[in-house]
């Protein structure tokens, strides 16, 4: 039923007659079995990792893969996993040993027989191919459980081409997308029910109303681009617990178990932080090309992180490893770095420190001492429901040679990709180092690797694919061969 659902969805099965992976399997019970929620994402220079959902526990999830058509190797887990409230089982496959920059076709466990999927593995570090990725923040379910074109603030006109489908469309122009904190949003059922968005349920009725908003966002993402496109991911407030640290009189003392402390999240994925030395899905790194990636988790894990029991979000999550655990990771990350292989820095957080609107201070004095330390080409935020083009910045100055090789990290936020809550508005005046603001549309991000001294980023309308802002960053890389 899955499958069918998926297909539904516009679903790319490729090949024709190559066998499934042990589709016939005994093993394989129909519905409870057929794989859903497809997704996969880059782990070390020569892996994939390869996720589905299903609604029964996988004994060996398995996928089958091969170069072109032929799908002639294997590769097990026996990681199927779940949590209580969840209706599915989240099963994961890493596939090592791959050939870099590779189109490879798949299929995974009790898929249906002409089911074959596409990846594209990793460009190597130090490859100076050009590229496009796309970067998204804030993107949840779409439709009657979410973001919809009637019943709120900022609905979508009535066919109105969503960030999802912008995606979809778009797919064709980049080769990883990376969605830096806050999806689904399913934590926002409490906010939905109380205005009338969607009916009463009880508190305990709620989790299932959680659990079916996160089902059809990955199923809704599935069906347009996770199944095509790499998904790299880091966490935002919005996975931390089940009611957005509280709504009216609720806090987030009413979620049950398996709906508190990012537990939804560390399931479904699997993040290459055991490539990287980093942790779960929270902090990571990964190459491609002339960059070096880096995702940090801005909501726990530091002196005075917001989303720590007590913290100034009320969200009573994690830590989830020792004091100082994150923040030493990312300063040998950042000093390990081969800036003659990956010249360029990009890192991504979920909550900004610089933006015209509440700013994360306790995020600004754990990172970015060390982003100017070790040069830092680009930060990504998001978590603000509007796009924001700053300058290069500095302890709050903005640097006076602009994009044109400075010395600062370029900052951009765009948390305007669409979700139940709509739209926010920048405060005004915006401050000295912000360059462009946008408030009125829901978008995503395209990065454009030129070379070792040009990255692009053009901020795309998702209505209607037009690039509403765009500049390019210069940077004098030492050791710049390319
Ligand atoms: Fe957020």
């Amino acid at each position: 039923m899955a499958s069918q659902v998926l297909l539904m969805l516009g679903l790319a099965a490729v090949g024709q007659a190559a066998k499934g992976v042990k589709n016939n399997d005994p093993v394989c019970r129909g519905s409870e079995t057929a794989p859903e929620q497809l997704h996969f994402n880059y782990a070390g220079d020569r892996g994939m990792t390869v996720s589905w959902n299903t609604a029964s526990k996988l004994q060996s999830p398995a996928v089958r893969y091969g170069r072109g058509s032929q799908l002639d190797k294997i590769a097990y887990s026996d990681v199927s996993v779940t949590y209580p409230t969840s209706t599915t089982y989240s099963n994961h496959v890493f596939i090592d040993g791959l050939e870099p920059d590779t189109e490879y076709t798949f299929s995974v466990l009790c898929a249906e027989e002409n089911d074959h999927y596409r990846f594209k593995t990793s460009l190597p570090a130090g490859n100076p191919r050009p590229y496009t990725f796309a970067y998204i923040a804030d993107l949840g379910t779409m439709g009657s459980l979410g973001l919809s074109d009637y019943g709120q603030s900022d609905a979508l006109s009535p066919g109105e081409i969503t960030t999802m489908q912008s995606l979809r469309d778009f797919k064709d122009e980049f080769e990883f997308m990376w969605h830096n904190g806050d999806l689904a949003y399913a934590d926002d059922w409490l906010k939905e029910e109380q205005d009338g968005f969607l009916p009463n349920t009880t508190i305990e009725g709620g989790a299932a109303v959680y659990e079916a908003i996160l089902n059809a966002f990955y199923n809704e993402m599935a069906g347009n681009v996770t199944m095509e496109r790499p998904y790299m991911v880091g966490p935002g407030n919005h996975e931390a617990n089940c009611d957005d640290g509280g709504s009216g009189d609720y806090t987030e003392s009413i979620c049950v178990q398996g709906q508190t402390n990012f537990t939804g999240f560390r399931n479904h994925f699997r993040m290459p932080s055991a490539q990287s030395g980093g942790l779960e899905n929270f902090w990571y790194s990964w190459d491609y090309g002339l960059v070096h990636y880096i995702q940090i988790n801005t909501e726990t894990d530091f002196l005075g992180a917001p989303d720590l029991p007590g913290g100034s979000a009320d969200e009573n999550a994690g830590p989830f490893a020792p004091n100082g655990t994150q923040i030493e990771w990312l300063r040998k990350d950042l000093a390990s770095v081969d800036r003659k292989k990956t010249p360029w820095i990009i890192v991504a957080g979920h909550r900004p420190w610089y933006v015209d609107d509440a700013q994360c201070d306790t995020c600004q004095a754990a990172f970015e001492p060390l982003f100017l330390e070790y040069g830092v080409d680009i930060a990504l935020f998001g978590h603000k429901h509007f796009y924001e083009r700053l300058s290069a910045i500095a302890n709050n100055n903005p640097d006076p040679r602009g994009l044109d090789n400075p010395s600062a990290p370029w900052y951009i936020v765009n948390g305007a990709a669409g979700h139940y809550e709509g739209l926010s508005s920048y405060d005004t005046p915006v401050a000295n180092y912000t360059v462009k603001a946008i408030d009125t549309v829901y978008g995503w991000s395209r990065f454009t690797v030129h070379n070792c001294t040009h990255i692009s980023q053009d901020f795309i309308a998702s209505g209607n694919g037009s690039v509403i802002d765009s500049a390019t960053l210069y940077k004098k890389h030492d050791g710049c061969k390319f």
